[in-house]
């Protein structure tokens, strides 16, 4: 059989992509459709004193303007209501008052019959303020940090195990510096966009969103609709990094703005509004004590870290996740505080947490290393963490040794010369770097449904989505070589909330969380076609074992001997039927919150749960005691600089990634994810930072003219590969996730580089020319 996984196969949606044939949510358009624009708050802090919209209103085109005076009510969504979605600022719905929290709030809607019209009448929205005194500048309000509790789904923020103040005081090396991270934002091809239509009472959503699934409960409790009578779909998304993953205000606005003038309307926000209306990552402020003997042993980490959060709503960065286990120490003291600002509530960016985390306490290691005169490869073999210390776990699968090995040979770590400012390149000065990459592997429920028809052809269904990594492409492998048939024969269909619930598209999960739901559900399809051909007595299969026969070839076989079967074109014709159907439910959660409540009797969660006992994948994938395992991928990153000593910039020459990610489900998608990871981090270290108005705490930097991402002519040499050993304990399909481990640790791999390169130590980022000269 050629199995398909693995394989650098091309993605299935790209001929659709490249050819405009794939609509993005902001691309539907509907009749009698009306065309919406925001308006944004001037000030940073205080109230609506009046919001004059008459000029606006006689403005051509306008069909109305949406304030918190007319608009309708929303309900609070609590951790009671339907599971999945969270609402991004949870004190703070739209259009639901007066109040205003930061810059660039949005405090109208105007309604017209086209884009311009709209824009127009947006400009003559005119609020009356009562500004009060705002408070934005994290480090000048440090003295307001407070310790939270828990981050995001209950993440410890206080973590500790032995003594790291007492450790660090009989420690032979020491070293303790404070790193910075500026706000970052997530800045995705595609904006936040939404189009929303009202049939009777149930309400259809065209929503960028990185979960289907949650944004139809959180829908569903906020506009107090019942869950069924609300369906999201979302069949592309140009990428998410972390914004698409809860739901701003354009979502709920755009049914708010739909239920008032009985149409369709479509709200997309502008790449500036973005900037204030769809989260971003959090400042970050990092303390790293080090303590070790002479041979780079670590007797003591400590990383205490201060981010922000906002006034309506509670969310930490957290940066010091890895901390605890990313390396071997007896004693560990992790903390997070928290300062509350009028901005936009920072939320998750891809590798939320590790990415500034693992920057700092990488540059760290770094600085150890040179302090202890230990060689920076040789400093994590001394402190490789054979277990997951914090909690006394086994790891379910470790190979970071290898990918050490691998990575030091490909970029030729034993021909750098140790000291900094020493090698060069005509007049560039060159230097070379190294960080671990880690990041958690995630598992959660996911169900699938899948058909097989009459002709041969089969269609597999999850109400997950492809945020633009590939996983329509992988999901069709995954579901091709469990039915025996070309990827060609296989569509699978995703991004529409009627299909059975997936899980939502963050913290690297879907491949692992809906690949085996969707494995398990073609091989129950597969496995009721075998039972009807043992017991048909004119199949060539009549009276074989079940369990010899193997789905290949675009039909059923005996596994020793591949000349008798028949394909399943004869079988179902046969058979007399149009398909054979199967779903099934995994519910394996390799995080600690609680999945949802049971499904409700008579439901289509039910039933697909009720045919998931019978089904022997889904049994045995159960089955596995999970809980002596910590669930984790890890690598390597390695870099080359080039620095010019006259002008003091940066260029990121080659860049290595070797990473251990369990199977690698296409070599060609898990590469472009790693690079995509790397690409971030290319940007993290050396390019991107919103910048804010000192006076008025609103973002200046707020267009990719100012805002700086890496463009092509800022790409290094790449080279990605992977271990490749399946992670058995994780799930049978052997994967884990690889959508956001790719930036952790290349901001420090770089400025690592950067620091061998001059001898200087920039602790600050992003390390720009103004900073290195
Ligand atoms: Mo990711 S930042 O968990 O979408």
């Amino acid at each position: 059989m050629n199995e398909t996984v693995g394989k650098p196969i091309d993605r299935v949606d790209g001929k659709l992509k490249v050819t405009g044939g794939a609509t993005y949510s902001a691309e539907f358009n509907i009749k009698n459709m009306v065309h919406c624009v925001a308006v944004l708050s001037t000030i940073t802090k205080g109230r609506i004193k009046n919001i004059n919209t008459s000029i606006a209103e006689k403005s051509p085109g306008v069909i109305g303007v949406l304030t918190y005076k007319n608009s309708m009510q929303l309900h609070t969504p609590t951790s009671s209501d339907p599971g999945g979605g969270k609402y991004a600022e949870k004190d703070l719905l739209p259009l639901q008052n007066d109040r205003i929290f930061y810059d660039g709030q949005i405090v109208a809607v105007v309604m017209a019959e086209t884009f311009e019209q709209a824009e127009h009448a947006a400009t003559l929205v005119k609020p009356d303020y009562l500004v009060e005194e705002p408070i934005f500048d994290l480090e000048k309000n440090i003295l307001k940090a407070y310790k939270p509790a828990s981050g995001l789904g209950g993440a410890e923020t206080q973590v500790s195990r032995g003594n790291a103040d007492d450790a660090l005081k009989s420690a032979s090396v020491k070293m303790e510096e404070t790193y910075t991270t500026p706000v970052y934002h997530h800045n995705a091809m595609e904006p936040h966009a939404t189009v929303a239509l009202w049939q009777g009472d149930t309400v259809l959503f065209y929503d960028a969103t990185q979960t289907v699934a949650g944004t139809k409960s959180l829908m569903s409790s906020m506009l107090g609709v019942p869950k069924e009578k609300v369906r999201v779909i979302s069949y592309y998304i140009g990428g998410g990094f972390g914004s698409k993953g809860f739901s701003w205000p354009n979502t709920v606005l755009a049914a708010m703005a739909a239920k008032l003038v009985s149409r369709p309307v479509k709200l997309v926000l502008s790449r500036q509004q973005m900037f204030t209306n769809a989260g971003r990552r959090s400042q970050t402020i990092q303390k790293i004590s080090l303590g070790s003997d002479q041979s780079g042993k670590l007797s003591a980490i400590k990383h205490a870290n201060t981010v922000e959060s906002s006034f309506v709503d509670e969310f930490v960065e957290t940066a010091g996740v890895a901390t605890s286990m990313i390396y071997s120490s007896p004693n560990v003291d992790v903390s997070h505080s928290l300062v509350r600002l009028n901005k936009v509530t920072p939320c998750p960016m891809r590798a939320p947490g590790e990415a500034p985390g693992t920057y700092a306490l990488e540059v760290a290691m770094d600085e150890l290393a040179y302090q202890s005169k230990v060689d920076p490869i040789q400093l994590r073999l001394v402190n490789y963490a054979e277990e997951e210390e914090q909690k006394h776990k086994k790891f379910s699968s470790k190979n970071l040794r290898e990918c050490y090995q691998k990575g030091a040979d490909m970029i030729g770590w034993s021909k750098r010369k140790p000291q900094p400012n020493s090698m060069k390149e005509g007049k560039m000065l060159v230097g070379y770097g190294m960080a671990t990459a880690t990041y958690p592997a995630n598992r959660s429920a996911s169900s699938a449904k899948a058909v097989l028809f009459a002709d041969g052809h089969a269609e597999v269904m999850c109400a997950t989505q492809d945020i633009g990594t590939g996983t329509y492409t992988i999901m069709t492998q995954a579901a091709a070589d469990a039915f025996g048939l070309p990827i060609e024969k296989v569509t699978v269909k995703l991004g529409d909330s009627e299909f059975p619930k997936g899980a939502n598209s963050g913290g690297s999960q879907v491949t692992a969380s809906v690949g085996p739901a969707i494995r398990a559900a073609s091989l129950g399809a597969v496995s009721k076609v075998v039972k009807m051909v043992v017991a048909d007595a004119k199949s060539p299969l009549h009276g074989q074992k079940e369990y010899d026969i193997v789905a290949q070839n675009g039909g059923l076989f005996l596994k020793d001997k591949n000349s008798i079967g028949e394909s399943y074109v004869d079988i179902l014709k046969r058979q007399g039927l149009q398909d054979v159907r199967a779903q099934a439910a995994t519910k394996v959660s390799t995080r600690q919150q609680t999945e949802a409540n049971p499904a409700a009797a008579g439901s289509a969660e039910k039933e697909i749960e009720d045919e998931s006992k019978t089904n022997p994948i889904v049994q045995e994938d159960e089955k596995l005691d999970r809980k002596p395992f910590a669930f984790h991928s890890f690598g390597v990153h390695f870099v080359k600089v080039l620095v010019d000593p006259d002008l003091g910039t940066v260029r990121v020459d080659k860049a290595i990634a070797v990473m251990d990610v369990g199977t690698v489900m296409n070599l060609k998608t898990a590469k472009n994810q790693i690079m995509g990871g790397m690409v971030f981090g290319i940007g993290m270290a050396l390019m991107e930072e919103t910048h804010y108005d000192p006076n008025r705490g609103r973002p200046v930097t707020k267009d990719l003219a100012n805002y700086l991402v890496p463009v092509n002519a800022d790409m290094p040499d790449f080279e990605v590969e992977f271990i490749n050993k399946p992670d058995t304990i994780i799930s049978p399909i052997g994967a884990r996730g690889i959508g956001e481990i790719g930036i952790t640790g290349i901001t420090a791999a770089i400025n690592n580089a950067i620091y061998h390169a001059t001898g200087k130590r920039i602790r600050e980022l992003p390390v720009t020319p103004d900073k290195l000269l």
